[in-house]
């Protein structure tokens, strides 16, 4: 645990992200400032195997992340010393990757006697669209959409959130992945579909809307995924209308849910879209035209704070910062990486909610 005073008003925090296939270094102030960030996608090593591959992952970030350290603070002109906390993914996540971050932070922290955050994944996604849009408060409506999580939650500040809703199988941007591999469209998926949907007819393919109308506000796209193979194996329908079709079910549940959640918690001043789904430009328009109709503020992050990235990361560090007030001394150093750390504890395990963010 560090002993430095850090300043309250804008301190300087690293943030480390490795907890799937990016790795990530950031500097971020409490003012919103990104003073300096690096990203490392791993597309290329995991794309001849369709998906991300845990070990190669967890290798990959250990051969980049201490090179990449070292160039984002020669970059920003900034030392250690400098830094007023060190914050790092700690779970969810790949466990591999989440240690090779999280030790390294441990590390980093000991060597320069600064404190260490241990930040949830999840809350790096849910606080993000605070780092792009200073005029967002508490509480807010917050549509998290990631390969890995598709949850309705209720951000009531920071360490704070009340589930309202999530996937009781697949997430959302697993079933973009799916249909993009169905498609053979290459990994990852959600890109390439939407590239290919802008071809085609929305309407053309009858495609399920699952738990369209249900009274719990859960997800679930297990059901679509698989009528998006049996209309390709069908030989029926052009690939891109298929992927418009497809984009086009998955919006119409979207909204539907958004709506059954909030006519059971609202009503919320904003909606805010989080995870790397919320890169989707017909998923956005759908989300800002619902705001729009209730009323509501709508925050989407800029797309390079949508998908992983170290900034949230860092940016969630510099809330907690906030949050906990000047006595704050970090997290243990013997934080133990977390495979599985849902953000509202409280919430009933539904089955199939996954492990990636
Ligand atoms: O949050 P993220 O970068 O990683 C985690 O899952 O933690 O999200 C990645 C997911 C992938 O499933 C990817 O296919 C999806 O976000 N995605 C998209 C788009 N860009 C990324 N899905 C739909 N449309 C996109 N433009
Ligand atoms: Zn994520």
């Amino acid at each position: 645990m560090g002993s430095s005073t850090h300043t309250l008003e804008a301190p300087l925090v690293l943030g480390i992200e490795s907890s799937c296939d990016e790795t990530a270094v950031a500097l971020v102030r409490g003012d919103r400032t990104i003073v300096a960030q690096a990203i490392a996608s791993q597309e290329a090593e995991h794309a001849p195997y369709g998906g991300v591959v845990p070990e190669i992952a967890a290798r990959a970030h250990a051969e980049r992340l201490a090179p990449m350290l070292a160039k984002v603070m020669t970059e920003a002109g900034v030392a250690l010393g400098d830094v007023d906390a060190i914050a790092a993914t700690a779970g969810p996540g790949l466990i591999g990757g989440v240690m090779v971050g999280l030790v390294s932070a441990k590390a980093l922290a000991m060597a320069a006697d600064k404190p260490l955050i241990a930040v949830n994944h999840l809350e790096g996604h849910a606080l993000s669209p605070r780092l792009a849009d200073a005029g967002l408060g508490f509480p807010y409506l917050l549509l998290l959409v990631s390969g890995g999580h598709c949850q309705i939650l209720s951000v009531e500040g920071v360490g704070r959130y009340r589930r309202l809703a999530t996937t009781i199988d697949d997430a959302l941007g697993e079933a973009f992945d799916k249909t993009a591999k169905i498609l053979g469209l290459g990994y990852p998926g959600g890109p390439a579909v939407e590239r290919l949907a802008l071809e085609g007819d929305a309407g053309s393919v009858p495609l399920p809307r699952p738990l369209k109308g249900a009274r719990e506000p859960h997800f679930s796209f297990a059901g679509l995924k698989s009528a998006v193979l049996r209309a390709k194996e069908s030989g029926a329908h052009a690939d891109a209308d298929i992927c418009a079709s497809f984009q086009q079910a998955a919006v119409e549940c979207l909204i539907d849910r958004l709506a059954r959640a909030l006519e059971t918690a609202g009503p919320f001043p904003a909606l805010v879209v989080a995870g790397g789904v919320a890169a989707n430009k017909t998923v956005r328009a759908a989300l800002e035209a619902f705001a729009a109709r209730h009323a509501m503020r709508f925050t989407a992050p800029p797309l390079a704070l949508c998908t992983d990235n170290a900034a949230m990361i860092a940016w969630a560090g510099c809330e907690r910062l906030a949050a906990e007030g000047p006595g704050f001394a970090g997290d243990p150093l013997d934080f133990v990486a977390r495979p599985r750390w849902p953000l509202d504890p409280a919430a009933e395990a539904v089955r199939g909610a996954g492990v990636k963010a």
